[in-house]
């Protein structure tokens, strides 16, 4: 189907704190190629997105942070603006949900849902935390999740395991305002039944089997779960208030109003732009797409899209392509436990390699499982592939053109089979580009726009111009202009994946104003233009740049591993002075001990019990050096079955106590006397 215009989101960010590289993997660099790639299209796009400002996520910090969520808002909205702005993500609008526009755009819309009968006004107990004299909606609230065991579940969701959740579901909630044990209080607030709309979901999911199958997967399975009922208000007083008489000191839950910024923000764009909003919001040949992390599935695929179709007027998204997650270094991303490259981190830290970034979080994207970021590979990734395949191409190409003709691009002089062939090829790369991108899977055409600079790189290498210039100009001539003519529409086609480069190309090339399916021409570049001085498209990055960023979140491993809080084990059930009269365990003398070959982990010691010597292989070689505890006391357990490890018999086994970390140390008496034999009970 073809549409007559695009209304792109990608997912409010809260402004609770910076943002990191996974978000911009989930969410925002996969809309900004799309976005990109349907401008050069000169398709209608608009590009929507702004801040989260309401929520417990806001006030949690606010406390965090002691201040006022104002001042938390105004802080993150800014760093959050500026850094997506830095590395290229190329917003129509970037709102705030906390503007006026947006507080009355939320309110008529609720409005509209409480006068059609939509919402039902219901008075339900709720957790409330009397030392706070507060409720204790969503983020105020943590326990243990009830489909995943998570132990720090949010009372709105589980960011493990993605369910979404209500307070009353956690199991040992706890404030997270006090850490007191909540009560149950009365309350009332208005519901969305979505367990009365389930049927009406059903069916909109049921017409989009062609979403991606992660996403059509979570929503089929919540719907087999069953949707329950789920409040749209809030006894807080942080968020857009209530529009209705009886409603004092309740908000709009924020999972409410958020959604309808995307709303608000197009409207405010409209009235910057001096364009009308609703055609992109109202128009059947408008196509709606959101672009979020996995985590935000259920919000975008149901809660939204049944809120837009009670309310009558609205589009529903065509399409929510929702990413997983991207891991760190062999663990979460995380802001809260730094275990993060946040955005204005990388920007200042590498303050001109935004591109690299990009090119580098592309080619990994979590489309359809989680994927991982680590250094190594970012450096790999730019010096094996940007610097030495798509920018030694264009350098190459540039240079000859300077040395042999002083920057003027040559007429092709006859072309023979083998070009007329890669002409050919070239051609089909904004279809082929083209595809991947209306499927979302931005991996595969990045690696199809690379392929373009391979296929330029390897004709120069099969050609070597440099040697055949002394023997034969006039094939020369065809060789760099076909070069050159592959330099242009590399900078087309790469402008939604590395823009900042792309821009670069052009200017070097001398070239402006081209749009997508120009790269379908094979002479964009014609006879006589002058190009400009060449300068290199990427640079390496070196192995001790690299280095520091390893070293820092070494620093972080070990803060994360410091402040681990223990998990306990809770005691074993009861067991029968019998039953423990059962073990044997003596106090033994170490007499030997030497390493078992081939393993880490284990030693062989032979141990006098005072009833005999016996042999007994142990798990502690990692914490005992053999030399360091010949003579030493040990409690033994000797009447436990022998067994075979490593195929030496072990007459017993040594007693350790473990900590948290599961670091060993030996349980013996603390008098020296003990080696006759003497039993432990
Ligand atoms: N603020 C939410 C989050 O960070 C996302 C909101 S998306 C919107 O998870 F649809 F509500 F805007
Ligand atoms: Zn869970």
């Amino acid at each position: 189907m073809k549409f007559k215009r695009y209304t792109i989101t990608a997912a409010l960010p809260y402004a609770n704190g910076p943002k990191h590289i996974g978000h911009l993997a989930g969410a925002y660099l996969p809309a900004d190629v799309y976005v990109r790639y349907l401008r050069s299209k000169r398709e209608d796009v608009i590009y929507v997105c702004g801040s989260d400002e309401h929520g417990t996520a806001i006030a949690n910090q606010a406390i965090k942070e002691n201040t006022t969520p104002q001042s938390i808002i105004d802080k993150y909205h800014i760093l959050m603006k500026e850094n997506f702005d830095k590395l290229g993500i190329s917003f129509d609008i970037y709102h705030r949900t906390s503007s006026t526009l947006h507080h009355q755009t939320a309110q008529d819309f609720f409005t509209v849902l409480f006068n059609n009968g939509t919402l039902v006004k219901e008075t339900t107990e709720q957790y409330f935390d009397e030392r706070a004299q507060q409720f204790l909606a969503d983020r105020y609230i943590i326990g243990i999740c009830p489909n995943c065991s998570h132990d720090s579940a949010y009372g709105d969701q589980c960011e493990k395991c993605g369910k979404s959740l209500s307070p009353t579901d956690l199991i040992n909630p706890k404030s997270t305002l006090t850490g007191e044990k909540p009560v149950l209080k009365r309350t009332k607030n208005w519901f969305l039944p979505m367990d009365k709309l389930q049927p009406k979901i059903e069916a909109y999911i049921e017409s989009h089997k062609d979403w991606k199958v992660n996403v059509y997967g979570q929503c089929k399975s919540w719907l087999n779960q069953g949707l329950q009922p789920r409040a749209m208000t809030r006894d807080i007083n942080w968020g857009v208030k209530v529009p209705l008489h009886d409603a004092e000191g309740k908000v709009l839950y924020v999972w409410f109003d958020a959604p309808i910024g995307y709303i608000s923000a197009t409207k405010q764009w409209a009235i910057d732009n001096k364009k009308d909003w609703e055609p992109y919001w109202k128009d059947k040949e408008t196509r709606l797409v959101h672009f979020l992390a996995k985590d935000n599935i259920v919000f975008h695929c149901i809660t939204f899209p049944l809120m837009l179709m009670q309310h009558g007027e609205f589009i529903l998204p065509d399409n929510v392509s929702g990413n997983e997650f991207m891991n760190l270094e062999g663990d979460k991303m995380s802001t809260s436990r730094k275990w993060s490259i946040e955005m204005h981190e990388y920007n200042r830290d590498f303050p001109d390699k935004q591109d690299a970034l990009r090119y580098c979080l592309l080619s990994i994207l979590p489309e359809t499982k989680d994927s991982e970021f680590t250094w190594k590979d970012f450096q790999a990734r730019n010096n094996n592939e940007l610097v030495a395949i798509l920018g030694n191409f264009v350098n190459r190409t540039l240079v000859l053109t300077h040395n042999y003709y002083k920057g003027v691009v040559p007429s092709a002089d006859t072309y023979i089979k083998e070009d007329l062939h890669l002409l050919e090829e070239i051609a089909k790369f904004p279809d082929r580009i083209a595809t991947s991108l209306d499927q979302f899977r931005f991996r595969e055409a990045l690696s199809e726009l690379m392929n373009l600079a391979r296929l330029g790189n390897k004709y120069l290498a099969d050609n070597e111009p440099w040697k055949l210039i002394k023997t034969d100009e006039n094939r020369v001539l065809t060789i760099m202009n076909i070069s050159l003519q592959i330099c242009a529409n590399l900078s087309i086609l790469m402008e939604p994946f590395i823009p900042f480069t792309a821009k670069k190309l052009a200017d070097m090339l001398n070239v402006s104003g081209k749009f997508w399916n120009d790269a379908t021409r094979t002479d964009l570049l014609t006879n006589g233009h002058k190009i400009r001085e060449a300068s290199l498209l990427f640079k390496k990055i070196e192995d001790d740049v690299i280095a520091i960023q390893l070293q820092k979140l070494e620093v972080v491993k070990k803060m994360i591993e410091a402040s681990t809080p223990t998990t306990i084990e809770p005691a074993k059930a009861n067991i029968r002075f019998d039953d423990f009269a059962k073990t044997d365990i003596r106090v033994g003398t170490i007499l030997e001990a030497e390493r078992v070959p081939k393993t880490d982990k284990l030693l062989k010691l032979k141990i006098d019990t005072g009833i005999d010597q016996r042999t007994v292989v142990s798990g502690i070689a990692a914490y005992y050096k053999p030399e360091d505890i010949i003579g030493k006391k040990v409690s033994i357990l000797v009447n436990l079955a022998p067994r075979n490890i490593k195929g030496i018999e072990s007459q017993g086994m040594i007693l350790m106590a473990e900590n948290s970390k599961g670091e060993l140390s030996f349980v013996a008496p603390d008098k020296d006397v003990m080696n006759d034999g003497s039993g432990v009970r």
